[in-house]
């Protein structure tokens, strides 16, 4: 019987930090606005890197200093909603630039919960007995898709990428419970990247909306109604409590939203690490990217129990119990 040990963290960001002040130029906005509504202060925006240069980087750092060679990878998954292409996958991307040559290969895309729907897929396989390494990356570069004339959504996202290397293993396990899950009914919450029919036999052509649109509201409400559930579901399928928890690490969306969801759940904010102030909302990339700065400052220690929980497009949302 195998489970699936978590054996490194990694991040990598563009080095072009744009602050708040800076936004204020392009969009009728304040830096006092964004803060008090969302908790960001910057976000790191690409130049001219592609989501699969993000995640080459983050990969390349896993193998790097965890002294495991490409060979011996077996799985890369890239959870995104910007990939480079709709076809290659980033992973195929990633996983030809590594030469990780024994490895399968695929993006998934379920938005800023992707990245612990990816942990999971990836767990599966371990535990099959059938693969031993696995790469998992979460990686956005969402300058691509937001409209920069609307200042509802441009001031919220920001690019960058991290993930984690897993192994199979007889005598550890990393992940104790999870909770995935989805509700398309509401879909419309969120849309982005729509494509539209150009064939030259359309009846009518349809109305461009390639740009990232959200109610904001709407998605406000779903997580703060939905994580708090989420967190408790994992929390009973392991009958543990949070007492047992080091820290829980959200979705960096919005610090308000955590505020609730730390109501809700009757715990400090202080067991929530946020970093949204520094990068912004990073879709699928924003937990990983947490993880590994949680990780390179020594904040998780073997055997620390930490909850990630994400929500966004979809909708979807994922909570998982994490053993480091
Ligand atoms: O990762 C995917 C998951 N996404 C999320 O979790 C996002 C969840 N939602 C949110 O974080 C919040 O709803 C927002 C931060 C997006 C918006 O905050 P809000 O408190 O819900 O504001 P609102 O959309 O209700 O807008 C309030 C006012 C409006 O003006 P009026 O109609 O009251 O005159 C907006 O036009 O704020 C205005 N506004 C802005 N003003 C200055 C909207 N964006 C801006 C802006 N600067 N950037």
């Amino acid at each position: 019987m195998f489970n699936s040990k978590i054996i490194g963290f990694e991040s990598y960001v563009p080095q072009n930090s744009i602050t708040n002040d800076e936004l204020s130029k392009l969009v009728d906005t304040s830096d006092e606005w964004i803060y008090t509504r969302t908790g960001i202060s910057k976000r790191c925006l690409s130049t001219k890197e592609n989501t699969s240069d993000f995640a080459i980087n983050v990969a390349k750092k896993l193998l790097e200093n965890n002294n495991v060679s490409a060979e011996d990878i077996d799985i890369i998954i890239v959870a995104t909603i910007t990939p480079d292409y709709l076809t290659p996958s980033t992973a195929c991307i990633v996983q030809g630039n590594i030469g990780a040559k024994n490895a399968l290969a695929f993006d998934i895309n379920v938005a800023c919960s992707g990245f612990v729907y990816a942990l999971s897929v990836a767990d599966k396989f371990l535990k099959s007995g059938l693969y031993k390494n696995a790469i998992v990356i979460g990686a956005e570069t969402l300058s691509k898709l937001i409209d920069w004339k609307d200042r509802g959504t441009c001031v919220l996202f920001g690019d960058g990428s991290g993930g984690a290397l897993l192994t199979a293993s007889k005598d550890y396990n990393s992940i104790l419970s999870e909770d995935l899950k989805a509700d398309g009914t509401s879909f419309k919450a969120i849309t982005g990247g729509k494509i539209p029919n150009v064939n030259p036999f359309t009846e009518e052509k349809e109305e461009e909306d390639f740009y990232l649109q959200m109610n904001g509201r709407d998605v406000f409400n779903f997580a703060t109604k939905t994580v708090p559930k989420s967190v408790n579901e994992i929390l009973k399928k392991a009958n543990i409590t949070l007492d047992d928890v080091k820290y829980i690490v959200p979705h960096q969306a919005n610090s308000r939203i955590v505020e609730v969801v730390a109501k809700k759940l009757g715990v400090s904010l202080d067991k929530f690490y946020l970093n949204l102030q520094t990068y912004g909302n990073t879709s699928a990339a924003s937990i990983p990217i947490a993880l590994a700065e949680m990780s390179k400052n020594k904040l998780l220690q073997k055997g620390d129990k930490i909850i990630i929980t994400g929500f966004g497009g979809g909708l979807t949302w994922a909570s998982m119990l994490v053993q480091i």
